[in-house]
């Protein structure tokens, strides 16, 4: 394990005191989880599986590596995750705590307690065996942000059907994608989506979907019904959630599974080829759901826990449904956007139901601090806030300047802000400050999790000392790590784990450097092909493929330029089959293929820029000069060396946005 120099960092703007009593309760506490993981790693990790879940069958092994980088822990192991979640809550008394208080786009609020949860889960449990799905079958859930979306996923757990949720703001096409990938029997969707006051009409979207082929498993397609507004139907195959759960008795045996039997698929994107399907494990994955809980959020039974983020995403599988119902917690749960009715909404929504720790997004710290500079109605400081003790943040660097506002403005100068680093592939928190540990520098993630070796190496694998920038990799496996990509082993071996760092190395993906002082880390961004835009991660590739098959490209790159809302934001270089258009028409095409891009993948991964040149820059071998487009992007005078391309003509054209 790497060596923590502990010294407190350079005085921040910001004194912001360390929580008290914290689950891990000051640096020497911290100290002694870190060194009982490198005393004995296998025996702190069995440790933490016994306190933090309720095993069906107690597990003998701990890690298996026989296969690396195929791991499997605890895996002669049984339990399950819904049991963990819903019935153990209630043997330890909690069935009448609010498990869910649900606020509505327009307002309108469910509190949902432990009891209720449980049956409704049952419900849907039992309901979904009868339509015949079992144990290892798939189901893709293309949900808004609801009650029902967290139902439908832990009634996939309770019997051990591996769920792939589908961000709702995905196309028709990408959600076939997934559909067909994961080979899945039964869809679970509403028939409208609400967000901001507008609908979005998903079943609609599954009808598209299916009807693309390839989708001859999906025997059910049930519905949720938000709206009520008109859909297609099909007999036999569609049935109303409400009316499939009414039909069930409200207990249902849960199917007890081995600890690394697929709790779920998420698909994500990477550098190259089309998303990957990223399975995680039920030990390892609820163990560390369940433990970052407490450590990183130091959840307390009298806690209101609120992340922004949406189950479509990792966040919001592990601090959503998983992590927050494991340890018996009471959340919000929100369907809307943080600007409707108004920009204040987060902070009302705070003010209304007394959150105490809000987890969300830099990008939407910093569009709220645009619209807060605009309008003092919606400022943070024009509510009561004082029920917050913690703040953190996930999925993009934050920069300083937006760190120090949320933590002054939001955070009223006393609530820790835990800046979180982690991934789809990670399960959880890998790198964050504790709140009773950490003296905290914005911008910087500070120290790894207990148990967590995470370190930054050069090209060759070697690692770099403090000071110096590299890439950063996790040296041990710890249990909730991706265990493989759906249906391609290889590319998750080759992808996590390349040979050019010895094959033994997690590469994360993200560049990175350590204080020379106190050890913290900052991350510096993606060191490969992915994109965060708005904290969604894209692959340029996923978006050039879907540019490049519209009938009027001839060829097309896309690169990131650095933001300051969205972190970053998507440039599109593109080459016709016809004539560079220009003017009118220029603005015309680029309209037309954002519009495809919608379509395509979906309105997040629509171009900001899209930018028409004759030809592609490239090498006189053929290679698109990627170094000087982000250059171009951002708008740079090009000083670089430009003798390598074959037609740097080219370049001067692409610099304007049409
Ligand atoms: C980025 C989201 C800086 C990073 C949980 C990572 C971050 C990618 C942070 C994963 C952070 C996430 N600071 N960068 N605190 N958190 N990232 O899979 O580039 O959607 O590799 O998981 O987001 O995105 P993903």
């Amino acid at each position: 394990m790497s060596t923590i120099d502990t010294a407190p960092p350079d005085s921040t703007a910001l004194q912001i005191p360390l929580a008290r009593n914290a689950s891990i309760d000051g640096m020497d506490a911290y100290r002694a989880l870190v060194t009982e993981a490198n005393q004995d790693y296998e025996a702190f990790w069995a440790r933490l599986a016994r306190e933090h879940l309720a095993w069906h069958r107690p597990f003998t092994k701990v890690l298996n590596d026989t296969d690396a980088p195929f791991y499997h822990w605890f895996e002669d192991g049984e339990l399950n995750a819904s049991y963990n979640c819903l019935d153990r809550n209630l043997i330890n008394g909690l069935a009448e705590k609010t498990a869910i208080v649900f606020e509505s786009d327009d307002g309108k609020l469910t509190h949902v307690t432990y009891q209720a949860l449980y049956h409704r889960v049952c419900r849907l449990a039992n309901a979904l065996r009868a339509r015949g799905v079992k144990k290892g079958d798939r189901v893709v859930i293309y949900m808004p942000m609801s009650v029902e979306g967290v139902v439908a996923m832990l009634a996939c757990a309770r019997i051990g059907a591996p769920h792939s949720v589908v961000f709702g703001g995905f196309s028709a096409k990408s959600l076939h994608e997934r559909i067909v990938d994961i080979g899945a029997c039964a869809v679970i969707t509403a028939d409208e989506q609400v967000r901001a006051g507008k609908t979005l009409p998903l079943k609609t979207i599954v009808d598209e979907a299916l009807a693309m082929g390839g989708a001859a498993g999906i025997k059910t397609v049930a519905i949720y019904r938000r709206t009520g507004g008109q859909i297609p139907w099909i007999n036999e195959r569609d049935k109303w959630l409400h009316e499939l759960e009414a039909a069930q008795p409200d207990t249902c045996e849960p199917e007890w599974v081995g600890a690394e039997h697929p709790l779920f698929v998420l698909y994500t994107s990477g550098s190259t080829g089309t998303p990957k399907g990223v399975q995680h494990s039920t030990g390892g994955y609820l163990l560390w759901a369940a433990a970052t809980m407490k450590w990183t959020f130091d959840i307390k039974p009298e806690d209101v826990f609120w992340c922004t983020a949406d189950i479509g995403w990792i966040t919001g599988h592990t601090y959503i449904c998983y992590g927050p119902t494991a340890v018996g917690a009471t959340q919000v749960i929100f369907e809307g956007v943080p600007t409707y009715p108004n920009a204040g909404r987060f902070w009302e929504m705070i003010q209304r139901h007394k959150v105490s720790i809000f987890y969300t997004a830099p990008t939407a710290i910093r569009s709220l601090i645009k619209s807060a500079d605009a309008n003092h109605a919606v400022h943070p400081d024009s509510f009561d806030l004082s029920s917050l003790r913690l703040l953190g943040t996930v999925g993009e660097p934050i920069n300083p300047s937006a760190w120090t506002w949320y933590a002054r403005h939001v955070g009223g100068g006393r609530c820790p802000v835990l800046d979180t680093f982690w991934q789809t592939e990670t399960g959880g928190h890998m790198i964050s400050p504790l709140p009773g540990v950490t003296p905290l520098v914005p911008g910087s993630c500070t120290l790894p999790m207990p148990g967590i070796d995470a370190a930054i190496v050069d090209e060759t694998g070697e690692e770099v000392p403090n000071g110096n920038g590299g890439v950063l990799v996790i040296r041990k496996p710890w249990p909730s790590m991706i265990r493989t990509i759906w249906g391609n082993p290889e590319r998750f071996r080759q992808g996590y784990f390349p040979g050019e760092l010895g094959g033994k190395l997690y590469l994360a993906g993200d560049g990175a450097i350590r204080d020379r002082d106190t050890g913290y880390f900052t991350i510096t961004g993606r060191i490969d092909d992915v994109l965060n835009v708005s904290g969604h991660r894209l692959g340029t590739m996923e978006i050039e493929s879907a540019l490049a098959a519209h009938p009027l490209v001839a060829e097309a790159a896309v690169v990131g330029r650095p933001d300051e809302t969205a972190g970053e934001a998507i440039v599109a270089f593109v080459v016709l089959k016809a004539e560079r258009p220009s003017g009118a028409d220029a603005k015309r095409v680029a309209d037309e293929l954002r519009a495809w891009v919608g379509k395509e993948i979906g309105p997040i991964a629509k171009p900001k820029d899209i930018r028409f040149g004759d030809a592609m820059p490239k090498t006189r071998s053929g290679k698109v000069v990627r170094r000087l487009l982000r250059s171009v992007a951002k708008g740079e005078v090009i000083s670089q060396d430009t003798s390598t391309v074959e037609n740097p003509a080219v370049i001067s054209q692409f610099a304007d946005a049409a």
